[in-house]
């Protein structure tokens, strides 16, 4: 089975971090090398990385870059000069918890260092990038054999934003269910959601569903409702943000939306999701930070032509809470959970 599809949206490459410019695609798939900190935090900002684990990798990374960029050689200006990196880099973006997540495992690294040379502790940095790394590809994939033990062949499925490849490792949570059940022989066909304002279900699912070979049709946001009716749709398969103690959890504007239309169909909702993005210390979903973006977003289409009047006040915000009510599984790696989602996720976790 490959754990990987065609993507490799991340790499350190000889002291810089290479990108998938993923504002680019479908047009164009354009790579670009972040030399500085400051080049990764605004790729974070304006969505080159996009995803809650391939933000988590980029902040590691970009953590990586500012410790071999850093002057200091002695242990408490290193220490000092993590603190820093790690509060500037979790301001690029607030809800993905996996950011934040992975610049604590970075800065853990630094503050365990005691008495070593930089060069040891920047080893020990890459070693730690790795891991993160390596463990995202294997909860992607572990999600996926779960994942596809509900997915039938004949099934029509839904999705919403961009929860594959590019948004992690390089093979992803719930688009990585759809690929493993494709790999299984299994005969899906994929619909998906657009996403507006930023359009990744138009540019980056379609795009990635069509290179792995999936069935895929793309459609409006506001179409989803029409086709669960008539469409007979068998699953909707989500990505997350941050997951809250009792199951919450916030992935991109319009999953909320899409949960209420699933319940009122009898869909069956589930949500795909690694450990690093749950975030026990909050005790639901009120609790999360939630985005909110230039208004630009929305007032233009994908920033070139203007849609709205000049001064229209707008309400852009990149996620929304779905309540744990509505979903009918969290599919992790380590196995689906399912209601009580409090108890249950505590006694997989909560340890
Ligand atoms: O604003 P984005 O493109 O970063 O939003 C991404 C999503 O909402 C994804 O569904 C989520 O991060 C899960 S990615 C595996």
């Amino acid at each position: 089975m490959k754990q990987k599809t065609f993507v490799n949206p991340i790499e350190w490459r000889n002291g810089t971090v290479r990108i998938i410019d993923q504002t680019r695609l479908p047009v164009e798939l354009k790579y670009e090398d972040c030399a500085k900190v400051s080049d990764i935090w605004w790729a974070i900002k304006k969505l080159k990385v996009r995803g809650a684990p391939l933000i988590g990798i980029a902040g590691a990374l970009g953590f990586l870059l500012g410790m071999h960029k850093a002057r200091a050689k002695g242990r408490s200006s290193l220490r000092k000069e993590a603190k820093k990196l790690h509060a500037y880099l979790s301001l690029s973006r607030p809800t993905a918890v996996n950011l934040s997540w992975a610049l604590s495992r970075m800065q853990d690294v630094v503050d365990s260092c005691v008495d070593k040379p930089k060069d040891e502790v920047l080893r020990e940095l890459k070693d730690e990038v790795e891991r993160i790394i390596d463990e995202d590809i294997k909860m992607c994939f572990r999600m996926s054999e779960y994942g596809s033990k509900i997915i039938h062949s004949g099934d029509r499925l839904l999705t919403v934003c961009n929860a594959g490849g590019l948004a992690t490792s390089g093979y992803g949570t719930a688009l990585g269910v759809f690929y493993r059940a494709h790999e299984d022989g299994k005969n899906i066909k994929v619909y998906a959601c657009e996403t507006r304002p930023l359009l990744q279900g138009a540019r980056l699912t379609t795009w990635e569903l069509m290179h792995n070979g999936i069935d895929t049709t793309l459609i409006c946001d506001n179409v989803a409702a029409d086709v669960m009716r008539r469409f007979k749709i068998s699953g909707i398969f989500v990505g997350a943000d941050r997951i809250a103690a009792n199951g919450d959890f916030a992935n991109k504007i319009g999953t909320y939306s899409l949960a209420v239309l699933a319940n009122y169909h009898k869909i069956p909702f589930y949500c795909a999701a690694p450990f690093s993005t749950f975030d026990l210390s909050i005790s639901c979903g009120r609790q999360i930070p939630i985005e909110e973006r230039d208004k630009k977003e929305v007032t233009s289409l994908y920033f070139k032509k203007p849609i709205a009047p000049l001064g229209v006040s707008v309400f852009n915000p990149a996620f929304d809470v779905t309540p744990h009510g509505l979903v009918s599984g969290i599919i992790t790696e380590k196995g689906i959970i399912r209601a009580p989602f409090k108890e249950n996720i505590r006694s997989i976790y909560g340890k």
